[in-house]
């Protein structure tokens, strides 16, 4: 399996892979493919850290981390992050997450967030937010919103703001 940064040509499959695999997830609003074209036309879109991971030329699974801010810090959210159903299990989503956590730390970020389940990404170092210094800002559990310090750096202090694209009021 070869993990790579995404490239237009990539786009319908990319949709493909992640209509399929939040079709029968525990938490979707059926809008993750479009979030995605939505974000990729946005400031926060990062190509580097928007990965494809690609079997015998197809592509199995996909991972996007784009800009958000903490008071005035730069942080990653991640988000949307598929894996093809029938790849499920296999160890595709934890390549994903962890090569996305080296390419973020080269290019100089310090904290990834994620609003996800807190039986997945806890095995990567994923924290509740907080105690990270970072608030959400919309209601949700406190154990579901998680971020990760990729590096030591200043401690954070503040709301996250998400990119507009992710329609957060
Ligand atoms: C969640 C998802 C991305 C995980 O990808 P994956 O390739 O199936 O997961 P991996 O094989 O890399 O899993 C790594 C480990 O996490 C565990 N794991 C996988 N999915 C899990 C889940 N939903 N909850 C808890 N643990 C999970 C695996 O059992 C594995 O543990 P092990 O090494 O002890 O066997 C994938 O199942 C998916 O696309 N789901 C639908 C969309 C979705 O819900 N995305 C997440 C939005 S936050």
């Amino acid at each position: 399996m070869d993990i790579r940064g995404e490239v237009p040509q990539d786009y319908a499959a990319i949709q493909e892979v992640i209509r399929s695999a939040f079709a029968t997830a525990e938490y979707s609003d059926g809008n993750e493919a479009e979030l995605v074209a939505r974000l990729r036309r946005s400031d926060s879109y990062i190509p580097a850290l928007s990965l494809v991971a690609e079997e015998a030329e197809q592509i199995i699974g996909y991972i996007m981390f784009t800009k958000a801010n903490v008071g005035e810090a730069i942080v990653l959210a991640l988000a949307p992050l598929a894996v093809l159903p029938e790849y499920q299990q296999q160890g595709v989503g934890r390549a994903l997450v962890k090569s996305g956590h080296e390419i973020a730390l080269m290019l100089g970020y310090t904290h990834s967030v994620v609003l996800g389940s807190n039986q997945y990404y806890p095995q990567f170092g994923y924290v509740p937010a907080h105690t990270l210094g970072i608030e959400a800002p919309f209601v949700v559990p406190k154990e579901n919103f998680m971020a990760m310090a990729l590096r030591e750096s200043k401690p954070l202090q503040g709301t996250m703001t998400y990119d507009a694209a992710f329609g957060i009021e």
